[in-house]
């Protein structure tokens, strides 16, 4: 007879049997997979192999856009980052990945970045690409070039506050963190834009309800759990009951654009709206919420009240910090060159004394014609462009060869655009350099490595999944670097060393102090 302790042993026994069964079978699974792969001999670090740890662990540190380069200065153009991601570094990956026809759909990195329910989509993380060609198409106009005029008033009128606290700021002799400052700015700006309405954060000067740490939340939230995106669902519902992952950020966000759209359906019923609407020309202001609301009801089945809900949203975690971080690298790298900060002043005082630069509000036709704050602006977004991941692509079937390497079918690809825009053989040997005029001198001297400079030149992302909020964000900054550029003096603390930054899919300064002054001219 078996007594009740040696059956249980036994069971014991059986079960780490299996355990150990499976473990080997595991492994030599893996071995297999690893050995018969035509992906075995690419290069990248030796941990990278297993899993998605490696890239896990370095993209939590906050400096992938460094390491990423330094990987491709080790490996060449294609690395492994885990074992089923490889970055690629070389200008072949542009149109045969990111080209407007392309079958590469985005990866599972951005299903982190929506909400798990499934109806509730969103432009940026929606990886069905019929889906997504589909409703780009229906708000597409509402961003286009010709509709920046609607939207020049809101600016000006934050431009106006934010040089009005910086001339408090020079009173004073105050030091003060620009970044900050710059996020209130752009947050205002695309509150305006699209509701009418500021946030409040120029006048305040403080994080108002803790929104921008929130959103702080929901930018480490994405780039983290996104590697793991199979887990989002769980994690996402166990860190929003936990209140954390900018939970209590995005409620208020999501009150706030709900409150807009409550307000505004009131103003139409009491025929506000209407009677506004009679005093429009095509260069008063309309905001995007009133686009939004027209196209609804002239089309209410194609567009919802979701998607006024989720466009307006969409702008404002998608448009406010990607701009913030711009302005701050213009003005940073501006004032790390105190040649290039003069030659910008004298452009705009020579466009100043030919009346071709409206003071204090510059309009955007004025600064299109100034060829070297042009030249400023794109220099700036390449040597700090804002985002700092790779732009995580599937390979669909069939496979595809970059560099010479087959990748088979769902494989995971993708280029860093800060990879790109370092690269010497495209940008040449000083791509490091900050040097606005290699954008002037290439053009005159042909246009060859213009060309191919253009061609891998992505600030904004590459063909269909390009920045649909792209013109709205040079609106924002070539009303506001001009203006600024001319009545102030800025002087930067630590000059001595580059600014620390943080990088979680956004990298964002974390100590640019600056003293501002008034200019005495
Ligand atoms: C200088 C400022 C900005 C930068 C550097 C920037 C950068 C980017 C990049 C790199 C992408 C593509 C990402 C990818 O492939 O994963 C993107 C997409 C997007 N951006 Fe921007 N952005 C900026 C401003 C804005 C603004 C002002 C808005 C809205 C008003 C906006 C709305 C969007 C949206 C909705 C998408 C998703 C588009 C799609 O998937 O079709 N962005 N942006
Ligand atoms: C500049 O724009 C602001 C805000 O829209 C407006 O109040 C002001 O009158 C404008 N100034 C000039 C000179 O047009």
């Amino acid at each position: 007879m078996v007594d009740h302790a040696s059956q249980s042993s036994m069971l014991l026994r059986y079960a780490l049997w299996l355990v150990g069964l499976l473990c080997t079978a595991r492994v030599l699974l893996f071995l297999y997979m690893s050995l018969t792969s035509p992906l075995r001999s690419v290069p990248g670090p030796f941990f990278a192999r297993f899993g998605r740890v490696y890239y896990f662990w370095k993209v939590s540190r906050g400096h992938w856009e460094h390491d990423n380069l330094a990987l491709h200065r080790k490996y060449g153009p294609v690395v492994r980052v885990a074992s089923d991601m490889y970055s690629i570094d070389s200008p072949e990956i542009v149109k045969k990945v990111y080209s407007v026809g392309s079958k590469f759909p985005k990866s599972d990195w951005y299903d982190a970045w929506k909400h798990p329910d499934p109806s509730r989509w969103s432009l940026f993380p929606e990886r069905d690409m019929k889906r997504h060609a589909e409703t780009r198409k229906r708000f597409q106009a509402m961003y286009s070039m010709s509709s920046l005029v609607n939207y020049e008033g809101y600016v000006d009128e934050c431009a106006e506050i934010f040089c009005k606290r910086l001339a408090g700021f020079a009173a004073h002799g105050d030091t003060i963190d620009m970044a900050h400052w710059l996020q209130c700015y752009a947050f205002d700006v695309i509150g305006d834009i699209t509701y009418s309405q500021r946030f409040g954060f120029l006048d305040k000067g403080e994080d108002i309800a803790g929104l921008l740490r929130a959103l702080h939340g929901v930018l480490k939230y994405g780039t983290l759990a996104g590697i793991y995106a199979r887990w989002h669902p769980l994690i996402f519902r166990i860190s929003n009951r936990l209140g954390l992952g900018g939970a209590t950020g995005r409620t208020y966000l999501m009150k706030f654009v709900g409150e807009r759209i409550r307000q505004r359906e009131k103003e139409t019923k009491t025929g506000k709206d209407v009677q506004k609407a009679g005093q429009r020309n095509e260069k008063s202001p309309m905001d995007f919420l009133e686009k939004l609301v027209v196209a609804n009801k002239e089309d209410p089945e194609r567009v919802t009240p979701y998607h006024v809900f989720m466009m307006g949203l969409s702008n404002i975690i998608a448009g406010s910090d990607t701009t913030a971080v711009s302005l701050s690298s213009i003005l940073y790298n501006l004032l790390k060159h105190p040649a290039k900060i003069r030659k910008l002043q004298q452009e705009i005082k020579e466009f100043d004394d030919q009346g071709r630069c409206s003071n204090p509000n510059v309009s955007f036709k004025e600064s299109q014609e100034m060829p070297y704050l042009q030249a400023v602006m794109k220099e700036a977004l390449r040597v700090h462009p804002a985002t700092g991941l790779p732009l995580w692509r599937v390979v669909p079937r069939g496979g595809v060869e970059l560099c010479g390497q087959f990748f088979p079918e769902g494989s995971i690809v993708g280029v860093n655009t800060w990879c790109a825009h370092y690269n010497e053989v495209v940008f040449g040997p000083d791509a490091k350099e900050f040097r606005p005029e290699r954008w002037i001198d290439n053009e005159e001297q042909g246009g060859e490595r213009l060309k191919r400079m253009e061609a891998y030149y992505m600030p904004f992302g590459l063909g269909s999944r390009t920045c649909i909020g792209r013109h709205i964000s040079f609106l924002e900054m070539s009303k506001l670097i001009p203006q600024i550029v001319r009545r102030f003096d800025f002087e930067l603390e630590h000059a001595e060393r580059p600014w620390n930054t943080d990088n979680n899919w956004f990298v964002k300064p974390t100590d640019f102090q600056v003293k501002v002054k008034l200019r005495n001219e």
